[in-house]
């Protein structure tokens, strides 16, 4: 293995401003790596920016060219783009343009400026309704949504890039990303919220009356959806360990990121219960279009190319470490308390 080399210049972090780019910029100015977050504040926040900031569209190629040539930075993690699964299914134009017109955008004016290495934020949503659960590294793939297809998409391009110019990716295919910060400054926010632990979280703090389980009648133990919960400081250490390793050289490499553990929505419920000591109502109401019963990350690779296990895997540190951040911030970070009146 190559060793690891924390990047001697700035990492350039697109979509730096929304939930996991976020947490990535404040581990890497801990360790002392600069950073350029490049994000067009449409699902980002201004507060949760770490680092230089440029307000900046990937649509807009001489905004990407003017960051890189002003900036110059050595690496980039990509996280910007779409994430709601059930709206890629009804607005794929959207996907297609923010998801993959954009990374390529992006790809092109990094490999002009010759910036060579880039992590990518992928999704076990590549695989669509795997045959073997867990996962592994290399089980066959099989998009179900427009969103898992884009990120496919980019995946495929980073490898054509890395054929054609010697460009090198890590592309690292995350299961349910979920937890915040444990110091409370930064957190999940999305608008609109959509995501299990936010919602039930929502819930507890009086927001939101009760929480709609989508279904109960899937061939789990308890009838609800299983999911791997992966801790987003977890996360933000891979793309650390990612990036440093191909800093170091090493070839391109594509992996889950998950704990290999899953929870059931129900054991979600339960466990936030505890956390909160709210009562948390629940009604079951039709299953959402598209969820697939098990998602567990079966990979090694994480653990044998990368080094990283993930540190934060309990589940109840990740439902407090979100819990922390919504008390703190029980109507989001100022910007989004605006943005929703
Ligand atoms: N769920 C409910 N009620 C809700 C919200 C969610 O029962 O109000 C259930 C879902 O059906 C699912 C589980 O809680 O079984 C988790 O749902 P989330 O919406 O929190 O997360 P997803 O598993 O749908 O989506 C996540 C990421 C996507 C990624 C996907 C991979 O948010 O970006 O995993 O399938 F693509």
């Amino acid at each position: 293995m190559s060793a690891l080399t924390t990047p001697r210049g700035p990492v350039l972090i697109t979509g730096g401003a929304g939930y996991i780019g976020s947490h990535a910029a404040q581990l890497l100015m801990e360790r002392g790596v600069e950073t350029v977050v490049f994000d067009d504040l449409s699902a980002g926040h201004r507060e949760a920016v770490r680092g230089e900031f440029v307000q900046g569209d990937l649509a807009d190629t001489g905004a990407i060219a003017d960051a890189i040539q002003r900036f110059k930075p050595v690496a980039a993690m990509h996280f910007a783009g779409k994430c709601y699964v059930g709206e890629s299914v009804t607005e794929p134009g959207l996907y297609y343009q923010a998801n993959v017109v954009n990374s390529l955008n992006l790809f092109r004016e990094l490999q002009r400026a010759g910036v060579r290495d880039v992590v990518f934020s992928s999704t076990c949503a590549t695989y669509g309704q795997p045959e073997v659960v867990p996962i592994p590294d290399d089980a066959p793939l099989g998009p179900i949504t427009p969103y898992g297809q884009t990120k496919l998409d980019v995946e495929n391009i980073l490898a054509s890039f890395s054929r054609a110019y010697g460009m090198r990716h890590a592309c690292l295919r995350y299961f349910n990303a979920a937890g915040a910060s444990p110091d409370g400054t930064l957190g999940e926010v999305h608008i609109p919220e959509t995501h299990l632990i936010p919602l039930l979280l929502e819930v507890a703090s009086g927001q939101r009356d009760e929480l709609k389980i989508f279904g109960q009648d899937y061939p789990t133990p308890d009838g609800t959806c299983v999911r791997d919960y992966i801790h987003v400081c977890d996360l933000a250490q891979a793309h650390l360990s990612a990036i440093s390793l191909l800093q170091g050289g090493v070839e391109s490499l594509t992996c889950n990121l998950g704990t290999g553990q899953g929870f059931s929505v129900l054991e979600i419920v339960q466990a936030a219960r505890e956390v909160t000591g709210h009562p948390i109502p629940v009604t079951v109401v039709e299953p959402r279009e598209g969820d697939p019963a098990f998602l567990v990350s079966g990979g090694t690779r994480a653990a044998s190319v990368l080094g990283w296990t993930p540190q934060r895997a309990d589940l109840n540190t990740i439902i407090e470490d979100a819990w922390r951040f919504k008390r703190a911030h029980p109507d989001g970070y100022p910007s989004s308390c605006a943005e929703s009146r």
